[in-house]
């Protein structure tokens, strides 16, 4: 995507090839810089932090992380150091093992001579699939939102979405967001009412942002307002992303999703998971039973961080002193409340035999 009419990802090797480009996260909507990571440790770093999240580009970090391991030691033992390291960093976003899996399939056979450069064009590689993969989304999801579109007559198409999975999630693109990218550049009247995501506020701050920065008008909503929305007709169409899907359709994606579905089944109105198929976990079936949830620091909840009037980045507190926090990153909607899931692939019912009738090289390597 463009920011300042200038081509962007979200990550890059840069030209010394010796370190990885990326835009730091943590410091959005107020500030844009970028970062160098130059070894494992930024990079595990920049995951853990959240300069990058998303499940696609914490899945594309890892893999130029692994590049980051190999340059300084190819041997077996730091190629294990490094997955398990990169492994730990964020535990929901299945994207993340997928990528490393990919990597170690490309490195491990390799003399460790050559194990560098094979890490950087397999994680090049990675970067450009994920691109590929969410155009494609894109373009399936465009074909939803041209429809309602058509029926409308002209008037604007609302769609709701919660968190970020747009092109800062990812590599480029953005995965909830590609079909809003393609509408919007096609002239169709999209308008987005973007979720504020508390507690870090991926909606408000980044979702926000990146839309804003392509043009497409948007209302930032606080997390609660989508019921009241959809029970008025002002939301033809929900979109998210997911952190990871089940082999029967369960979707886990950031906390609040759920919500959402209940407020959409209840008021008929479409509810859509964009997702690109290393996100699906054919090893698990339901979702609520079996994803472990990450839960993140006190923190998050106790306090906001915002720009002051005179232009200064400051954190308040926002909870009393001394008050019990519970701050869980992520949910599972039900598949019987997800409308359908836009992939790579195509349009598919969430169930068991529409992805791994779909996928049936993914779904045949789980046990
Ligand atoms: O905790 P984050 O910011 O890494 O959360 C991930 C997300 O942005 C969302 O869950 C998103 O909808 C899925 S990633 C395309």
């Amino acid at each position: 995507m463009k920011i300042d009419g200038k081509e962007m990802r979200t990550i890059w090797p840069e030209g010394d090839a010796t370190s990885v480009g990326i835009i730091d996260q943590t410091l959005l909507p107020h500030r844009f810089a970028t970062a160098r990571l130059t070894t494992l440790d930024d990079a595990v770093r920049a995951i853990r932090t959240m300069q990058v999240r998303g499940a696609p580009l914490i899945g594309a970090t890892a893999a130029y992380g692994v590049w980051l391991a190999l340059r300084a030691d190819a041997s077996d033992d730091n190629l294990d150091r490094a997955y398990a390291a990169l492994l730990a960093a964020r535990p929901t976003a299945i994207n993340l093992k997928w990528a490393l899996d990919q990597m170690v399939v490309a490195v491990r056979n390799r003399p460790r001579a050559e194990r560098s450069a094979v890490a950087l064009r397999r994680a090049n590689e990675l970067a450009d699939e994920d691109v590929a993969i969410n155009l494609s989304i894109g373009r399936y999801g465009l074909k939803i939102i041209g429809e309602i579109a058509a029926r409308k007559d002209g008037a604007r198409v609302n769609v709701l979405t919660h968190c970020n999975a747009g092109w800062l999630a990812t590599v480029d693109w953005g995965t909830a967001t590609a079909p809003i990218y393609l509408a919007h550049d096609k002239g169709l009247p999209v308008h987005v009412f973007a979720d504020e995501t508390r507690p870090r506020n991926q909606g408000a701050s980044l979702t926000a942002w990146e839309l804003g920065h392509h043009g497409v008008p948007h209302t930032v909503i606080p997390d609660n307002t989508g019921g009241h929305l959809m029970q008025h007709g002002l939301v033809d169409l929900v979109i998210v992303g997911t952190d990871c899907v089940t082999a029967q359709g369960d979707v886990c994606n950031k906390i609040g999703t759920y919500l959402k579905a209940l407020a959409a089944a209840d008021n008929k109105v479409p509810f859509y998971v964009a997702l690109p198929s290393p996100t699906i976990d054919f090893t698990v079936s339901d979702g609520i039973a079996e994803i472990p949830i990450e839960q993140r620091g006190p923190e998050e909840v106790a306090t906001m961080t915002g720009k002051t009037k005179d232009g200064r980045i400051e954190t308040v507190q926002v909870i009393p002193d001394g008050s019990a926090v519970a701050n869980y990153g992520f949910d599972v909607t039900p598949a019987r409340l997800v409308t359908g899931l836009i992939t790579e692939r195509g349009i598919l019912q969430a169930n068991r035999e529409a992805l791994a009738g779909t996928f049936p090289e993914r779904a045949k390597l789980a046990p």
